[in-house]
């Protein structure tokens, strides 16, 4: 890696997994008692808003009681040694990123701590819990609130930056994500196309695997500090 290059890193869920954030396809996962058309879709939300609005303040209200680990903090390590550019880019909806020292962070599947209102599109920070008597403080409309966390048949956020991302990437690394859901799934192919060498980190095979170059199988925790550390070292 010269110090002009460019590494892009995509998380899903394995990363936070270890902190103690329930995985979405795992046994114990997120959607349990819960079909996804229920909860992350915008039919769902149109039907029961309250039902949604208190399963993501669920979510928002666990994040007080989980920690970055040390795969979130390499990666912050990387983004502040790293000589290039670092192009961090996640599906998770948590903060975990953040708190455990990133500056820039692609929030490709919106964030729980944020709303947006469904009237004037305006996007807030938020932290507490939200419901559908609530009101919206720019249009002042009441009920059109809702967690800013792309649902199912939405577009995901910041596309083009991605995008333009993958097609400069020197290496390209998945962490900690199924390759089920589209169009993350797809992006170590555009990586690929665009020459860029592809890494996956995860505890377990996955429906993309095949297509990586090269596969590191562990624990998140385990696994990324060690990437990490070959990537600064300036080692091919
Ligand atoms: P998944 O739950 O589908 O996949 C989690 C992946 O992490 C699996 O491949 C596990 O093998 C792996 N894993 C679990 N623990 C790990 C660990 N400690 N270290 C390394 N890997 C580990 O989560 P995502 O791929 O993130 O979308 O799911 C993608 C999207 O599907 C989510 O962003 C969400 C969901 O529908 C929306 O909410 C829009």
């Amino acid at each position: 890696m010269s110090n002009a290059s460019t590494i892009v890193i995509l998380t899903g869920a394995g990363i936070s997994a270890e902190s103690g954030v329930a995985t979405f396809r795992a046994a114990d996962g997120l959607w349990e008692g819960h079909r996804i058309e229920d909860v992350a879709a915008p039919e769902g939300f149109a039907r029961n808003p309250a039902l949604v609005h208190q399963f993501y303040n669920l979510r928002r209200g666990g994040l007080k009681t989980v920690q970055p680990n040390a795969a979130h903090e390499a990666l912050a390590r990387l983004q502040r040694d790293f000589p290039g550019e670092v192009v961090l880019i996640t599906q998770n909806v948590d903060d975990l990123h953040e708190r455990g020292g990133s500056s820039s962070v692609i929030h490709m599947h919106g964030e729980l701590h944020k709303v947006r209102c469904t009237a004037c599109t305006v996007v807030r920070e938020w932290e507490t819990d939200l419901d559908e008597t609530m009101a919206c403080e720019g249009c002042h409309t009441v009920g059109t609130l809702r967690p800013d966390i792309v649902w199912f048949g939405e577009v995901p956020y910041e596309m083009d930056t991605i995008e333009s991302a993958l097609t400069r990437a020197k290496l390209f690394v998945a962490i900690g994500t199924s390759g089920h859901v589209y169009p993350a799934a797809g992006f170590v192919r555009i990586a690929q196309m665009s020459g860029a060498v592809t890494v996956e980190v995860n505890n377990a095979e996955t429906e993309v695997s095949f297509a990586f170059n090269k596969r590191m199988t562990g624990p998140a925790t385990e696994q990324v500090p060690k990437l990490v550390d070959w990537m600064l070292s300036g080692k091919s």
